[in-house]
């Protein structure tokens, strides 16, 4: 297959890269050149997706079996990206999110629950997940719009595995390697699911390879995995005796710990990790487990220096900040 990546220089879009040449595909990656750096082995075409004149330069190198967007984030830049590769791509697989849901992050969702629409524009005081999720949304209807029955939705839940860009494996990792006391939030049998990056990968290609149409949820089945399990994980990957002091949500929340970025992953409605994949699973989506992604990402970034990024900078809570709530904790329960 001919295979060309919006993107492929970072966590997913370089997986998919990295699977796609192991499969014996010819890769292409449009990116700047800017933020990463390519694999070997693709084939490189420079540009920003935000000028025409640079796609209409990409367009001259096509055609292309299959064109997977992992780089999408806006609406008027998906609306340019199909518009000049419509003649000259078969199939469209769009990276999108499960944020497009209407009742994202607190209703359990299945492939068919309704999705946001889109406005240029949110409400005064929108929170950055939820523009996030109503532009993921006009960026869907793009890509249907453009590839009407020939393009494919893939909405992943959180996306965790080696070269994570985002940082929230890697800040439980570094956290527990600390050891010490290590605050542990909500339940220890909060069910989760995680998908591991090689996962996603893998079934874009499938999708890629078969043109399949449709929209997809894409995590780890529901219930595959549990807050304990992953912090015990990362305990073992990194050969850490921390002592994990489990601490209720109502407690985090009486104490302002932000969710979802306060401690990562940390968040106590019922619909967050409820997300059925149904659709993905009958077309052949597998999930590894989740400690062979806890281990393989403490493998890697054992062998990288980590670059802080934008996203992981806002992650995570100060040690200091940590060790006092657990003081307030403790004196709790006396
Ligand atoms: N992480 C999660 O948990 C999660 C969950 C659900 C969905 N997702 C989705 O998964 C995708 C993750 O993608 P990724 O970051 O791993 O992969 P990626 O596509 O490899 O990373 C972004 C790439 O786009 C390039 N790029 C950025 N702006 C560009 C522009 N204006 N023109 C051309 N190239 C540009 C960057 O390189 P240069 O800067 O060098 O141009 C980089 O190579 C996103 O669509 C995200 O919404 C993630």
């Amino acid at each position: 297959m001919r295979l060309l990546i919006l993107g492929g220089g970072h966590f997913l879009g370089r997986t998919i890269a990295a699977q796609a040449l192991a499969r014996g595909h010819q890769v292409t990656v449009f990116n700047r050149g800017k933020s990463s750096t390519d694999l070997p082995g693709v084939t490189v075409v420079r540009g920003d997706r935000s000028v025409p004149a640079d796609l209409v330069n990409l367009a001259a190198r096509g055609d292309w079996d299959a064109v997977v967007d992992t780089s999408g984030m806006t609406t008027d830049l998906v609306e340019l990206s199909t518009g000049a590769l419509a003649g000259i791509v078969d199939h469209y697989v769009f990276i999108s999110t499960v944020n497009v849901y209407q009742g994202w992050p607190v209703e359990p969702l299945t492939d068919d629950s309704p999705v946001r629409s889109y406005a240029p524009y949110g409400p005064p005081g929108e929170s950055s997940a939820d523009e996030y999720g109503r532009l993921k949304a006009g960026c869907e209807q793009a890509v249907t719009t453009a590839f009407a029955g020939r393009s494919a939705l893939l909405r992943p839940g959180v996306i965790l595995g080696p070269h994570e860009n985002v940082g929230r494996l890697p800040w439980w990792l570094t956290r527990i390697r600390e050891g010490g006391r290590v605050l542990a939030p909500g339940r220890p049998d909060w069910p989760i699911q995680p998908v591991d990056v090689r996962d996603v990968a893998a079934f874009a290609l499938d999708v890629a390879e078969q043109r399949l149409p449709g929209s997809y949820n894409v995590t780890a089945p529901i219930g595959h995995s549990t807050f304990e399990e992953l912090l015990d994980a990362c305990r073992t990957a990194v050969d850490s005796v921390a002592d994990l002091v489990w601490v209720d949500d109502a407690f985090l929340r009486r104490h302002r710990v932000p969710e979802w970025v306060g401690l990562p992953l940390w968040r106590d409605y019922s619909g967050t990790w409820h997300v059925d994949a149904a659709r993905a699973r009958a077309a052949g989506l597998t999930c590894r487990p989740l400690p062979d992604t806890v281990t393989d990402t403490w493998q890697w970034m054992r062998d990288t220096t980590l670059a802080e990024t934008e996203r992981s900078a806002e992650l995570g809570i100060t040690r200091r900040r940590e060790q006092e709530i657990l003081a307030a904790w403790d004196a709790a329960r006396i």
